[in-house]
């Protein structure tokens, strides 16, 4: 599964190749995520970020609660998800794949973090990457405004 995602995101795989990718990946990055406990979706994509080798702790969170927590945290309106990580500083809305994170980790932006807006289908987490929809994942910048940081095509 890994290895068709790294086919389909070219510039992705380059940096997947790289020694710093690999330290990223050795330092088994924490990330606190956010989720409602009835809301199956989060969970699917915490499984894969924790068969990815990363630390996860979650904590529930709903409603106005939650989204409060994710416009206090620099996340806009129209950039918000179900689920909400942390990690080294950078906020994880939705569903974002593990390469874009490991991406941020390394690239290490002046930004508030990466997004998913909504839950598009084929997402991890969100259905079979086979039948995916195309979709953006968004650097938020810290006055708020976004700007693609990968796109995935439809499958
Ligand atoms: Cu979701
Ligand atoms: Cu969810």
């Amino acid at each position: 599964m890994f290895s068709r995602r790294t086919l389909l995101v070219g510039g992705t795989a380059l940096l997947a190749a790289s020694p710093l990718r690999t330290l990223a990946q050795s330092a088994e990055p924490a990330i606190h995520v956010m989720k409602d406990p009835n809301c199956g979706c989060c969970s699917a994509w915490i499984d894969i970020l924790a068969n990815d080798g990363f630390a996860i702790t979650t904590e529930a969170s709903a409603g106005t609660l939650l989204m409060r927590y994710k416009l206090d945290n620099g996340v806009p309106q129209e950039m918000v998800s179900c689920h909400t990580g942390r990690v080294d500083g950078y906020m994880i809305e939705g569903h974002v794949p593990v390469a874009d994170i490991r991406r941020l980790l390394v690239e290490r932006p002046d930004a508030v973090g990466l997004a998913v807006p909504g839950m598009p289908f084929g997402s991890p987490g969100m259905g079979p990457e086979s039948e995916r929809e195309a979709f953006n994942v968004f650097l938020i910048r810290r006055d708020g405004a976004a700007e693609v940081f990968s796109r995935y095509e439809a499958a």
